[in-house]
């Protein structure tokens, strides 16, 4: 092949860049070491669901990428969601002042520039910072997200399983931790000697374990991430009145503390977004673009089991227009599954000093297609604001592979002033729904009140009438079976989606019947079934794989949402 010239190769970035719609200006490229601002990089809107990567070593302008693109996609009207690990996007709601610098820097990429601010909500997880507080009922975070928090084994994560089901069937709420606590301690006294029986495939040294966890929970003070108000993830979709899309910016200024806490908590919005949102095909630009920053966290330790609903859930979330950017230092931070899924790439630069980082700077350059560069070269020599990018053009095709000198962000690279980030949390519309922390009778109150001995197991409904929730009269399908995986092995809540043979004209009733005994005949089942089951109960019953199973899975998971979107 004959040696391109740099016109050549110019020519190819600016066609491959032009690109119908509304797109990301992400800066311009750099060609044989020149560059060149009438070759503009760009990234289609209507491409943002196909998700995406931004990586790079320490301090090579991956936050600053981020918040560039979230001033671009607020002023698109798309509303974003920014976990801040380190306290430097609330910078967004402070227009940033130029210098000459600044504007030497904008003038060679052909950025119009102009100080902005953005309308931001601040966020903090259950008040761990200044924002509005986040919080999450325990019916609501499930047990499959609880046992990665509280680093269960699988036989104790069925156990768990098998407590939220005998406190959904018994009318026990389980909203915060101590409400959990109190059934676990029923359970295991000599009053609940029974109950635990009937229960079967839950031991009293295993109760006894998961007990001690959650002790430790409560220690470590994390009974504030838990209880209500329960933040509703419709939130994080809204438009400010100007039209543009709100930035919501989650406070995480204690993440390296609690790890899998926070990790697991972006992963129960996540999976709670994607039960509330309709399917929406392909839309002319996403309904929100999530960033997840320090991204390897969510995947650490994480089991077979977990990743695989992570991976399932970026692969279907997209169909609901919901784009999800993980931010990362290498690519091999994230699962080949999921990096599979990252149409949208934004490599900055990478180190290469040691012979473990020279292997991830290969394992780097052979996830991008051909191109005019010399990869590892360049990739090793990038400066900071500058990153190598691929995107996905609005025919599902890969871009040119371009060296880009990034844009430069409108508001304040850093932190906002305190006293602005205070003013802003004081005058949002979500401090009254979420700002204070309400504790109604649940199963805690319920158990010390001995109410409990008056809601006794319900009985009743037949093994058809224990099945879905409401049928939408849609048909069933792989995507639906993938969906309710989701559903259950995340929240380990019964599925709003259609179970496979609805029956749509009775459905209404079945959920009403269903939420009401909470769990019908699936839940006698499992207790006819549960010693047969042991700790495997979830494998055995996903095994099943029959309508049976699946309905066994429900009942057995089953917890009412209380909070479903209006
Ligand atoms: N696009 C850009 N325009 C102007 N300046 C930039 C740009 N990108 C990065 N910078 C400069 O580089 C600094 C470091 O960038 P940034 O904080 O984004 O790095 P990082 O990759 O997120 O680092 P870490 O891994 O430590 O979080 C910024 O504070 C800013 O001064
Ligand atoms: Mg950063």
């Amino acid at each position: 092949m004959a040696i391109k010239s740099t016109a050549d190769k110019v020519a190819t970035i600016q066609k491959g860049y032009t690109l119908e719609g509304p797109t990301i200006e992400l800066g311009a490229a750099i060609v044989d070491g020149e560059l060149h601002k009438d070759a503009p990089v760009r990234l289609p809107l209507s491409m943002m669901n196909r998700h995406g990567l931004v990586a790079g070593a320490t301090g090579t302008g991956k936050t600053v990428t981020l918040h560039m693109m979230a001033e671009q996609l607020s002023t698109a009207g798309v509303p974003v969601f920014l976990a801040d690990i380190k306290g430097d996007l609330s910078g967004l709601a402070t227009a940033a002042a130029g210098s000459e610098k600044l504007k030497a820097r904008t003038d060679s990429i052909g950025q119009p520039w102009s100080g902005k601010t953005f309308p931001v909500e601040f966020l903090a997880l259950g008040g761990d910072g200044a924002g509005i507080p986040v919080r999450s009922t325990i019916t609501s975070f499930g047990p499959i997200l609880l046992s990665r928090v509280m680093e269960l084994n699988e036989t104790q994560e069925s156990s768990l399983q098998l407590v939220f089901h005998f406190a959904d069937k018994n009318n026990l709420e389980l909203i915060d931790l101590k409400d959990l606590r109190a059934v676990i301690q029923f359970l295991t006294s000599d009053e609940g000697k029974d109950e635990l029986e009937n229960l079967g495939g839950l031991s009293k040294s295993t109760a006894g374990v998961i007990l001690r966890e959650l002790v430790t929970l409560e220690a470590q003070g994390m009974e504030k991430f838990f209880g209500e108000p329960e933040f509703d993830t419709a939130e994080l979709l809204r438009t400010a009145p100007d039209g543009r899309g709100v930035v919501t910016c989650l406070e995480l200024p204690t993440l390296q503390t609690k790890p899998m806490l926070f990790s697991t908590f972006l992963m129960w919005l996540l999976a709670d977004l994607f039960e509330d949102l309709p399917e929406a095909g392909d839309l002319d630009k996403p309904k929100l673009v999530f960033f997840l920053d320090e991204a390897h966290l969510l995947f650490n330790d994480a089991s077979k089991a977990f990743l695989d609903a992570i991976t399932t859930t970026v692969r279907l979330i997209r169909s609901k227009g919901v784009g999800i950017f993980f931010v990362t230092q290498t690519p091999k931070d994230v699962p080949a599954e999921v990096l599979g899924q990252l149409a949208n790439r934004v490599q900055h630069a990478l180190r290469a000093f040691t012979p473990e980082d020279a292997k991830a700077l290969k394992a780097t350059v052979s996830t991008f297609p051909m191109s005019d560069y010399d990869l590892e070269e360049t990739l090793t020599s990038a400066g900071i604001g500058e990153a190598v990018i691929t995107v996905m053009n609005e025919k599902g095709a890969p871009t040119p592979v371009a060296l880009t000198r990034l844009r430069a962000p409108e508001s304040v690279m850093g932190p906002s002033e305190n006293a602005l980030i205070a003013s802003t949390v004081a005058g949002s519309a979500l401090l009254a729904k979420y700002g204070t922390a309400v504790d109604n009778i649940s199963a805690y109150e319920k158990l010390a009140g001995r109410a409990a001995a008056s809601t006794g197991p319900n009985t009743g409904g037949s093994a058809a009438e224990a099945g879905s929730g409401a049928g939408t009269g849609l048909d069933p399908n792989a995507v639906d079976a993938d969906a309710r995986r989701i559903e259950e092995e995340i929240l380990g809540r019964p599925s709003s989606r259609p179970a496979p043979a609805p029956e749509p004209e009775r459905a209404p009733q079945r959920r009403a019947q269903q939420q009401e005994s909470g769990g019908g005949m699936a839940g006698d089942l499992a207790g006819a079934l549960g010693g047969a089951l042991g700790g495997g109960l979830k494998s055995m019953a996903r095994s099943l794989g029959t309508q049976l199973g699946r309905e066994l899975l429900r009942g057995v998971f089953g917890t009412s949402s209380r909070r479903r979107r209006r």
